[in-house]
């Protein structure tokens, strides 16, 4: 590139200096060529399937990002070893989504959704949607009795669209964390498509209100859940033992009780979801000895917080059709169910039998989390109020998740609109 713009340099002083004793005129008609052939050059240099159909439709804030302080936050979780082309690794969060004009998610071309899945969040009824519930042209192909289904790009035998558990499976690790699936996602694709192609990112998690995700963590572990085959990697290599000892000393920590399971630092359910949106690179990974405890928590929690940002889509586990909504109509992609609201599961069940003061306790150890929740909390609602106001169908849309796609949305004229408010207060109420 940097020779480019050399030669191209030159170039125009030659010009220039020919245009010298020219008209004023003809000197704008040379600069005006100069800039339509450097037009030329940016399409030339920008790999197709890569940027957006048209230049001018990449937002501003792209090349905004290459300012001092967000081209710091710009490395955030970029893969350790690869390339540095600014559009290799290609992520597009939801304001990029949003500020394009007709955006599509290109399942034909090199879109990619990979799924963030935080434990306990509410991510394998989800995961399940997205591999046997979107309406596509193709659907992913789904045999009883197998985990896994194939969603395969419809002009393609070998292409995918999706990453997750249910359709890729655990390619980067049980789940993955944001640290593991940007060193990893890449390659992982490449490899099993057998072909290099360059790709756009689409991340996406779920996440839950902290402590009833923590309770339900624990009632996994209790009945005898481990994850242990997670393998944690960050900068190019798993946490060593010291580095990330185990909390138990059996094969797994049956019947553990909830003091043993809050007293134990090292437990990985503690602040989970911040760790798992993070990325660890920028706090030594698992090593604690390189900073405070202060100091790490910060960054976790701001690299968490930027992150969550930065992603395509996130949902929250208590609000199904708000994050139902979201993703339909960031992606234009349409589930053929609604999200189902579940009541009371049994773990808000053990969080109303807990006496207050372990209540109390479990809050404190889980400040990153709770703190987390509330800045997506508010992110959702913005996000949902930016997409309503974008909607001129939003109540029947609203009403209709999941329901009926045979008519089009946009023919039908908005005759719910009276209930909008309704939902909003409903929408409220946290
Ligand atoms: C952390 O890294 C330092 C320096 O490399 C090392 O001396 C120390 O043993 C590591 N800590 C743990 C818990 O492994
Ligand atoms: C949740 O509870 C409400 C009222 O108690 C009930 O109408 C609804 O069907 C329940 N939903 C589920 C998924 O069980």
């Amino acid at each position: 590139m940097d020779s480019v713009v050399k030669k191209f340099g030159l170039l125009s002083m030659k010009w220039t200096s020919r245009a010298l004793p020219l008209t004023n005129k003809s000197f704008v008609v040379i600069v005006l060529i100069l800039v339509f052939m450097s037009f030329l050059l940016m399409a030339y240099l920008c790999p197709e399937g890569i940027c957006p159909q048209s230049l001018r439709s990449i937002p501003d804030h792209h090349f905004d990002g290459r300012s001092l302080d967000t081209a710091f936050k710009d490395n955030l979780g970029k893969p350790l070893s690869q390339s540095s082309h600014p559009l290799y690794h290609y992520k597009l969060s939801f304001d990029d989504m949003i500020n394009v004009n007709e955006f599509v998610f290109d399942i034909k071309g090199n879109d990619v959704i990979v799924f963030l899945h935080i434990q306990k969040t509410g991510g394998t009824t989800f995961g399940r949607h997205l591999v046997r519930d979107l309406d596509l042209e193709k659907p992913c192909l789904c045999k009883k009795g197998r985990k896994k289904c194939k969603c395969i790009r419809p002009d393609s035998e070998a292409k995918l669209w999706l990453f997750s558990r249910y359709s890729t499976g655990w390619k980067c690790g049980l789940h993955a964390d944001f640290t593991e699936l940007m060193g990893c996602v890449d390659n992982a694709l490449d490899e099993s498509e057998r072909q290099r192609t360059k790709r756009r990112y689409f991340y996406i998690t779920l996440l839950r209100e902290p402590i009833s995700r923590f309770l339900s963590e624990y009632r996994h572990v209790q009945r005898g859940a481990t994850w242990k085959t997670s393998r944690h990697m960050c900068g190019g290599r798993v946490p060593t033992k010291d580095e990330l000892p185990s909390c138990y000393a059996g094969t797994d920590w049956r019947d553990v009780t909830i003091e043993e399971f809050i007293s134990c630092e090292h437990n990985l359910a503690i602040n989970r979801q911040t760790r798992m949106l993070a990325d660890l690179t920028l706090v030594d990974c698992y090593n604690k000895s390189f900073m405070s405890a202060k100091e790490r928590d910060v960054i976790l929690l701001a690299s968490a917080k930027e992150n969550l940002r930065r992603m395509a889509f996130f949902g929250l586990c208590e609000h199904q059709k708000i994050s139902q909504y979201l993703f339909e109509m960031s992606f234009h992609l349409n589930f053929l169910q609604p999200f189902v609201q579940l009541n009371e599961t049994h773990s808000t069940l053990t969080y109303s039998h807990l006496k207050p003061d372990l209540v109390n306790k479990i809050k404190r150890l889980n400040h990153l989390d709770i703190e987390l929740y509330e800045f997506a909390k508010q992110l959702l609602y913005d996000r949902f109020k930016k997409m309503k106001n974008s909607d001129q169908n939003f109540g029947f849309n609203y009403n209709n998740l999941g329901v009926s796609h045979q008519i089009n949305r946009n023919d039908v004229s908005d005759k719910n609109s009276a209930k909008i408010d309704d939902i909003l207060s409903d929408y409220h109420y946290y």
